[in-house]
């Protein structure tokens, strides 16, 4: 494999061997913005949008691809992925309001969260989006009750746990019934907030939602997924009359970070949905299909680049590269085990010496280990490593930890490069606290 393959679409060497990402030299990037650096491809994130939309809209065209904010949003990001159809996926007042000024429509806009804030329904009432998505029946009926008190009616979709264990570490599975997400449909619970919501006023109940977790790259948890979101309806409409307008068997496709994942294309996971929905559907009744991807629409589209600093080699032990990044800026490695690819993005040294080395991020935890065991040519201090797929969770996680500045991002275009995100300034870190007398 060219160990270019998991960078975004179309990234090459230059002529003295530098990384280019549509075209644009990432030292040259790294010289105007500084490092740590996260630079996304719009070629490659419009291309992952469409690798949805596309098949969707031919099998299946009463359907909404939401972007999941979560992995990554700025303004730009959110409306690049709306020009594309999709509409976005929120989890906070913040990541709601973002997306609202950055012109998505309200009706392309849903909330979810397991413990909403008060005002945050209010906001998402106030801005009439598509949907709540209730996480339980206390935030049923706060959601009823916030609604209803402003004469409203809020669009709701139930999140169920449909008791489906996918293949993915534990912090990222999401679908097992001993879950801090959605309710149970094994135990009751969930026919019980069905009734609940056919009843309470200031609410619609529109369907049902399942998110089963991420990174999963198995076919078959994402049709057991929709298999019981649609026998639990049919129950549920035997008892109560209800069938739901609206399914959404959320996000969660796999990606490749490393030459050894298989990876789960969009257009196959698309098929595979869309085709067990309608064979499990009874009669000719299409609902809504609302798909959530994150990871798979922006993971591969975005880079993350570092500058080398101390070199420590335990003779016999290991050899540790420091990085001016780490836990702050991506906390994967240090939350999941999470691995990368990466390349030395200054220099082409194909077939010079190499070496084993654990790239170590430069925040005050032993565990701050961005690439473990890796093999690199050999480094200088001031060499540039650049990691593959690090469009996901990485700045979307990003923290002050250590009062780290979080780094700058810039959005590349053919060529052209536009910062889409400022890094951080100490006036960032001290606006926070209140001035001083
Ligand atoms: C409810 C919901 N939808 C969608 C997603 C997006 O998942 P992914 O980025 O794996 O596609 C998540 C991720 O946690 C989620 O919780």
């Amino acid at each position: 494999m060219s160990e270019l393959q998991l960078f975004p679409l179309g990234t090459t060497r230059g002529e003295d061997g530098e990384l280019m990402i549509e075209g644009a030299s990432v030292t040259d990037l790294v010289n105007q913005f500084g490092t740590p650096l996260y630079i996304y491809s719009e070629n490659t994130l419009r291309a992952a949008c469409r690798s949805y939309t596309q098949p969707i809209d031919d099998i299946y065209p009463n359907s909404t691809v939401m972007f999941a904010a979560k992995s990554y949003l700025d303004p730009t990001i959110a409306k690049i992925v709306g020009e594309e159809g999709l509409g976005v996926e929120t989890v906070s007042g913040s990541e709601m309001q973002t997306v609202h000024r950055a012109g998505i429509p309200p009706e392309l806009i849903t909330l979810h969260g397991n413990n909403k804030l008060t005002d945050e329904i209010d906001q998402a009432v106030d801005l009439g989006i598509g949907h709540l998505v209730a996480d339980g029946t206390d935030d049923l009926q706060l959601i009823a009750e916030r609604a209803h008190r402003s004469n409203r009616t809020a669009n709701i979709l139930l999140r169920l746990t449909p008791g489906i264990s996918a293949h993915t570490h534990e912090y990222i599975r999401t679908g097992e019934i001993d879950s801090k997400f959605g309710i149970p449909i094994a135990n009751g619970q969930a026919a019980d907030a069905v009734r609940m919501a056919l009843n309470l006023p200031g609410i619609k109940l529109i369907g049902y939602h399942a998110h089963i977790g991420s990174q999963i790259f198995d076919v078959n948890p994402f049709k057991g997924n929709v298999k019981a979101l649609i026998d639990f309806s049919i129950q549920m409409e035997a008892e109560t009359g209800y069938f739901p307008e609206a399914i959404s068997p959320g996000g969660g496709a796999g990606v490749r970070y490393e030459e050894q994942d298989s990876g789960l294309s969009p257009e196959s996971l698309v098929k595979e949905i869309c085709h067990s929905l309608i064979d499990y559907l009874p009669d000719k009744r299409r609902p809504h299909l609302i798909l959530e991807p994150g990871r798979s629409i922006i993971a591969r589209s975005g880079i993350a680049v570092y500058t080398v600093g101390t070199i420590k080699r335990i003779p016999e032990v290991r050899t540790y590269v420091a990085v001016d990044g780490g836990m702050a800026d991506n906390i994967r490695p240090a939350l999941y085990g999470a691995n990368y690819t990466v390349v030395l993005a200054n220099r082409d040294t194909s077939g010079g010496p190499t070496e084993t080395v654990s790239v170590a991020g430069r925040y005050c935890e032993s565990g701050d280990i961005l690439f473990n065991n890796i093999t690199l040519p050999k480094l200088n201090r001031g060499d540039l490593l650049a990691s593959a797929t690090s469009g996901a969770y990485g700045m979307s996680m990003a923290s002050n930890y250590n009062m780290a500045l979080r780094p700058a991002v810039v959005m590349v275009d053919k060529r052209k490069a536009r910062l889409t995100r400022r890094r951080e300034t100490i006036n960032d870190i001290w606006n926070v606290f209140p001035a001083e007398d």
